[in-house]
């Protein structure tokens, strides 16, 4: 998420009503023409969650979320043959017109997560991977965090892989402004979904707020476990030694975490 002028408005923490979906979906269509990785976060994708993801030449990849397409263009140049999924129709547009110009073979699918098992283009399909970019803790209610992974699962073969780019889950209030963080850690509490909102500064100068949820490190194992998928991996990501000057926050604390799953 491009976070470059991030905050939690501790006004609006702890907030224990969940936004609905609908609600949500807007907020992407909204900002579809300016969502970009920035900073750290865009290293972080590029070669961290790349290198986990691993060797994809030749291989099927179902990218869930895909939003603007960036991570099934990135696999698509590396050889993947790549399906992505996305819910907002602006999203969904900007990453087809990206396809239209430079024919990686991508097919772009518009579906809600909860119901990819009806999309009848790819119903008889298996694919090897299932990646989720920094989508898993948008999943609102976070009740059907485990019922999405279980239906991503349902189209990956036996032995494939499910991996999940996510902000830390116990780590990612010190991304923010750093007393307010305490105040919505003192009042929301680290159990609680309180709604980080974020202000993105787009092209044209306009600026957007969205709602960005945070969910707990027992909540996504949890999820996992109860999907049946086997937690092979956890990583936590770090700034490495070469950006330790630029990033220094990074390099001392995980802002992100990558769960890579096994289905058994
Ligand atoms: C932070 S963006 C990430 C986009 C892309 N994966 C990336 O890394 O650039 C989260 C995306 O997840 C999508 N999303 C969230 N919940 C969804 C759901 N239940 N069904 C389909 N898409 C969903 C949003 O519409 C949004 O495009």
């Amino acid at each position: 998420m491009p976070s470059e002028k991030s905050f939690i408005d501790t006004n609006s923490v702890p907030q224990k009503s969940e936004m609905v979906s609908e609600q949500i979906e807007k907020q992407w269509d909204k900002m579809a023409s300016s969502y970009e990785w920035s900073g750290f976060e865009k290293e972080v994708v590029e070669k961290e969650f790349v290198k986990t993801i691993g060797e994809v030449q030749n291989k099927k990849i179902l990218d869930l979320g895909s939003g603007p397409g960036n991570m099934a263009r990135i696999l698509a140049k590396n050889g993947a043959s790549v399906t992505g999924i996305e819910r907002s129709e602006g999203m969904l547009n900007r990453a087809k017109k990206e396809e239209e110009a430079l024919s990686q073979g991508i097919r772009y699918f518009q579906s809600d997560l909860m119901k990819i098992d009806e999309i009848s283009e790819i119903k008889e399909e298996l694919f090897e991977k299932g990646i989720f970019s920094f989508v898993l803790h948008n999943i609102d209610p976070v009740e059907n965090m485990s019922e999405i992974l279980k239906k991503a699962s349902e189209k990956i073969i036996k032995g494939g892989q499910i991996i999940a780019l996510d902000p830390h889950a116990v780590t990612e209030y010190m991304h923010h402004t750093k007393d307010t963080t305490r105040e919505a850690v003192k009042e929301g509490g680290y159990k609680e979904h309180f709604q980080i909102k974020i202000t993105l500064n787009s092209q044209d100068g306009s600026k957007t707020i969205i709602q960005h949820k945070h969910r707990t490190l027992g909540e996504y194992i949890n999820a996992f476990a109860k999907a049946g998928l086997r937690i092979v991996e956890f990583r936590e990501i770090t700034a490495p030694e070469e950006l330790k000057n630029e990033y220094p926050d990074e390099y001392k604390t995980p802002f992100f975490q990558i769960i890579v799953a096994e289905k058994m």
